[in-house]
């Protein structure tokens, strides 16, 4: 199916969308970018993971993230994407920002996971089989490790940029004090720092505790995963849980994070999107890259259609100021759910 791709992108796929510098570095990333951390494993349709690739790609989203881990099973939604790649987006890698990461356990035995080194190294050479790439466009260290000298893992990161396998490198969950360190190792070594990747949502506010202030000061990006609370914030929970959701399979999202005070927050949020024209999906991305500290938000989709209503959330209003005060009002309640 690959090499008989017939897949012609849209000529006018880079009118639409906006891109925002990543940090102080070169980069331009789009203000949505696809994530593939689910759906787009072997457990899924294969023309479901090209249709929503190819779509996204269509639409000027050129940064697609994934981890060693992504996918079930492990590992096979970067050879998922790997495959479309080498089909449909064969004459454009050059258009292409890929991410990968390292940190969570991806093989049996000591090497297999946190931020050694040896696994650092391991691992960025399994993901470039699986993508079949020479290079990923950032690499990421997925979590602090406790138990590694962060010297260590930065030095690994600095020499997989040296030895070309990495463009830029970034360090996920860590939290402003480890990334401060970070971005010193780093710079000592010649290779910056140039994006962080946190949890960041309506739903989980703390990169605004001292992150994103360590982030803007040292001109190092921040690209927010599961802006959407795993899809919380969205209509899909407003009515109940829908069959083939997430919180219906229950395994990165419990049934029981739903209780009454989450749910009339979201429906009060939801009424403020209403009033701005927008979804609710389309109100907690507005809200997210309301900082332009936020260079991207990484999106999650099980349709082309989920990922359409994202992204016209570039094509809403900014907040206003009382708009920003009642959206304050309803996350007061839910603060320290951190979902
Ligand atoms: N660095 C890290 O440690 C880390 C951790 C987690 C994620 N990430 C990255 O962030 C990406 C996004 O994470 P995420 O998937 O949790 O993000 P998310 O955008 O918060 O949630 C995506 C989910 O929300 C639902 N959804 C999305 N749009 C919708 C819409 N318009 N209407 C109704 N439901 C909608 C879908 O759930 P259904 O499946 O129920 O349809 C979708 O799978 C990942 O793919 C990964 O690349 C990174």
């Amino acid at each position: 199916m690959q090499s008989s791709s017939t897949f012609v992108p849209d000529g006018s796929r880079y009118d639409d969308m906006r891109y925002r510098r990543l940090g102080t570095s070169g980069l331009l990333l789009p203000e949505i970018s696809l994530g593939l951390w689910q759906n787009f494993g072997d457990d899924g349709p294969v023309d479901r993971h090209r249709a929503i690739i190819t779509h996204a790609f269509d639409r000027g989203v050129t940064h697609f993230d994934l981890a060693n881990n992504y996918g079930v099973p492990a590992g096979s939604a970067e050879s998922n994407f790997g495959a479309v790649l080498r089909g449909d987006l064969r004459h454009h890698r050059d258009e292409l920002i890929i991410s990968s990461k390292a940190g969570y356990r991806m093989w049996p035995g000591p090497y297999g996971e946190w931020g050694s080194r040896k696994y650092l190294t391991a691992s960025l050479d399994q993901s470039l089989k699986r993508l079949g790439v020479d290079y990923v466009d950032i690499f990421y260290s997925h979590r602090p490790d406790p138990d590694t000298p962060l010297e260590e893992t930065v030095g690994a990161l600095a020499d997989i940029v040296a030895r070309g396998k990495a463009l830029y490198v970034g360090v996920s969950n860590y939290d402003a004090r480890r990334t401060e360190e970070a971005i010193k190792l780093l710079r000592d070594l010649r290779v910056p720092l140039a994006v962080h990747q946190p949890r960041y949502s309506m739903l989980d506010r703390g990169p605004e505790e001292g992150l994103l202030d360590v982030l803007g000061a040292n001109g190092v990006g921040c690209v927010g995963f599961s802006p959407l609370a795993q899809g919380l914030l969205t209509s899909r929970y407003l009515d109940g849980t829908p069959s083939g959701s997430r919180m219906a399979r229950g395994e990165t999202l419990k049934p029981g994070v739903m209780n009454d005070t989450l749910l009339e927050t979201l429906r009060g949020l939801d009424a403020v999107a209403r009033e701005r024209g927008q979804t609710l999906a389309q109100t907690a991305l507005s809200w997210a890259l309301r900082d332009r500290r936020v260079t991207s938000l990484i999106v999650g989709a099980s349709s082309v259609e989920q990922f359409d209503d994202s992204l016209a959330a570039l094509r809403g209003p900014s907040f206003t100021a009382e708009e920003l005060a009642r959206v304050d009002g309803l996350l007061s309640r839910v603060a320290g759910m951190n979902l």
